[in-house]
């Protein structure tokens, strides 16, 4: 896949493309990357990227014509023109669906914005998506550029080693992953679950949906609202749901304040 990240800090993704499963994704011929430098589009003298926005105030904008023929420029070079995200607080929020829909793209193009934020027009005409990374503003897109294309790359198929690790990552089929143990198998006091060490690899597995399942009503229940469950979920979450009842009954029993004559 070709991804583009258009950009005034090329440099800042060097590193980037050199660790871990992106750089074998790269090394592999599984993703063909780019950053362009959005300064190098400019016609000016000083290489003006940003300006003053009209009706005032403060903070500037990034101009409309570097970052046209930037994206033009790349589109030419992309056979299939390359689907458009701009990086912006403003977005739909990132979710693995979102980096699965966009792994499934001929190629992609991300936009950093900087400053203020882009033209309007570069939106209107331009872009196919906005994307956010969450509820929160950086000073820049290309720490959230790479967030997304990090999620995206992972699930290009053929970049992870067995097809199996994407599907059992966190929110693949919309659950939390389980705990994980490597050696040894007592820590500062704390064992390893027998049931890992049994070598009864349908036991094993069962653990670990259960546990997936556990985890997930413990710590993101909202994920269970949009999620289909079989019968033997259903049945785990009623008994631990029952459990969990209980201990806070009894947790609210012996609460100092709910002693007979205290307040
Ligand atoms: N640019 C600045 N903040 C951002 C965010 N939260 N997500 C995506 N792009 C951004």
């Amino acid at each position: 896949m070709h991804i583009a990240v258009l950009t005034i800090f090329p440099a800042m993704f060097d590193l980037f493309w050199e660790h871990g499963i992106v750089r074998r994704a790269v090394a592999g011929g599984l993703v063909q990357p780019q950053a362009v430098d959005i300064r190098a589009f400019t016609r000016d003298r000083h290489q003006v990227t940003d300006d003053r926005p009209y009706g005032g105030g403060c903070g500037m904008v990034m101009k409309p014509e570097p970052l046209a023929r930037a994206i033009e420029s790349v589109r030419d070079q992309f056979n299939d023109g390359g689907f458009t995200v701009l990086m912006t607080p403003r977005g739909d929020q990132l979710s693995q669906q979102t980096a699965a829909g966009l792994a499934r793209q001929q190629g992609l193009i991300f936009i950093c914005g900087r400053y203020e934020g882009v033209d309007a027009r570069i939106v209107h005409r331009h872009v196919d998506y906005e994307l956010s990374i969450g509820d929160y503003v950086l000073s820049g897109g290309e720490l959230a550029a790479m967030v997304a294309m990090d999620a995206v790359i992972r699930l290009i198929p053929g970049v992870l080693g067995g097809a199996q690790s994407a599907q059992r990552d966190s929110f693949s089929d919309g659950l939390l992953e389980h705990e994980h143990y490597t050696r040894p198998r007592v820590f500062e006091g704390d064992a390893v679950p027998e049931i890992l060490l049994s070598g009864d690899h349908q036991a094993i597995e069962r653990w670990r949906r259960k546990m997936s399942l556990i985890e997930t009503l413990m710590r993101r229940p909202d994920l269970l609202e949009n999620r289909a469950l079989d019968e033997r979920e259903t049945e785990i979450l009623r008994q631990w749901s029952q459990m969990l009842e209980r201990v806070l009954k009894h947790q609210a029993a012996h609460r100092p304040d709910s002693l007979p004559g205290r307040q």
